[in-house]
């Protein structure tokens, strides 16, 4: 499943599952489901910032920083997001922005977004609703830029999506055209953006976003003409598997240099010229997701590693056809 596919089908099984409580509880948003905000998003609009319960929030262009404009009728229409005193609202890991509090004049505490307070919108019946955006061309979704700086302590900083996840480049494209298509990107999900949707960029991202178009018609996020893509291993934010995978796959620096940390094995020049070195591939290529050890225990004839390996191959292992049959002779003669 694609990272978008999971997604799109997580939604629905959210909608679903939300639906129920809401009808059921209409004032009670589910705020202790998840983070008291996070990421989500519809087909139309892309990556928003939704609460815990997948609830669409909304800022309001005539607020300023810190303070809410909105009471009366327009807070019936715009109840705030809040949490109970003396309780911090949590943000979703990876999900770059500041929460804070403000106190309303009833007492109330309302959640800030980088100091700007958040609103739900009355006519918003479940997850994935945003029909409060650009009404009366003062209030709008919040959208994380679909490019930040993120990173962890192994790599430092590099690229990351607007759910927080790492972003990788792919040597083998040319400039502004993904050479990642089939079975490549489903394990190489691409970044992709809603069409006529531009890329935004976060803070420190400061080289060129575009978008180039697939054979599909999707639009793939670029960076300074590299198309970007997530690799479907990493968990967590802060994950960086696939980093040096088949050592065509890299992590982005926000400079937009491929990085040369080595995650996924250490492939260094002196073993280049035995690239299709059996006990190698296998040591480097077949250790990403489990230890050698498990391959060590097992004892198989030829067809059955050939069954093991493409098994392998379907979970994710990167062997091209070369490669493949390298490693199945060197474990049939082991
Ligand atoms: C992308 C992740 C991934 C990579 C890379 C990977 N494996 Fe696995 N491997 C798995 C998973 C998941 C299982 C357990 C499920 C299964 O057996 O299919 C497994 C199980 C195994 C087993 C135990 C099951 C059995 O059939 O004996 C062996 C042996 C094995 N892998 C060998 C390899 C070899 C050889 C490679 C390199 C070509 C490799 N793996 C690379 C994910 C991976």
């Amino acid at each position: 499943m694609s990272r978008r596919t999971a997604f799109v089908a997580l939604f629905f099984v959210a909608a679903i599952a939300l639906a129920a409580i809401a009808i059921g509880l209409p004032s009670a948003r589910a705020q202790d489901m998840g983070p008291t905000v996070q990421w989500g998003g519809n087909e139309e609009l892309g990556a928003f910032l939704v609460d815990g319960a997948g609830m669409t929030l909304y800022v309001f262009a005539n607020d300023t920083p810190g303070v809410s404009n909105c009471s009366g009728d327009c807070l019936a229409n715009w109840p705030a997001l809040t949490v109970e005193a003396g309780s911090e609202p949590t943000l979703q890991p990876g999900l770059a922005g500041t929460l804070g509090t403000i106190t309303r004049d009833d007492g109330a505490v309302q959640v800030t977004f980088n100091d700007m307070p958040l609103y739900y919108w009355i006519n918003d019946m479940g997850p994935g609703d945003a029909t409060g955006q650009n009404v009366n061309e003062v209030w709008f979704v919040v959208q994380p830029p679909t490019v930040a700086v993120g990173g962890n302590d192994e790599l430092g900083p590099f690229l990351v999506g607007p759910d927080g996840m790492t972003l990788y480049l792919f040597t083998n494209d040319t400039a502004g055209v993904s050479a990642c298509y089939d079975d490549c990107a489903v394990r190489w999900p691409p970044l992709l953006v809603p069409a006529g949707q531009q890329p935004t960029a976060g803070e420190g991202v400061t080289g060129a976003l575009g978008v180039t178009e697939r054979t599909d018609g999707t639009s793939q996020v670029t960076y300074n003409d590299m198309p970007l893509y997530y690799w479907i291993r990493d968990v967590v934010p802060g994950d960086a598997t696939g980093q040096n995978v088949g050592e065509v796959w890299f992590v982005v620096s926000p400079e937009g240099t491929m990085m040369e940390g080595e995650t996924s094995g250490d492939m260094g020049e002196e073993s280049m010229g035995a690239m299709l070195d059996g006990n190698a591939l296998v040591a480097e290529r077949c250790t990403v997701c489990h230890t050698r050890d498990r391959i060590d225990a097992a004892s198989k004839d030829q067809a059955g590693w050939e069954a093991t390996v493409d098994r392998m191959i379907g979970h994710g292992a990167q062997l091209n056809a070369d490669e493949r049959a390298a490693v199945i002779a060197y474990l049939s003669s082991q």
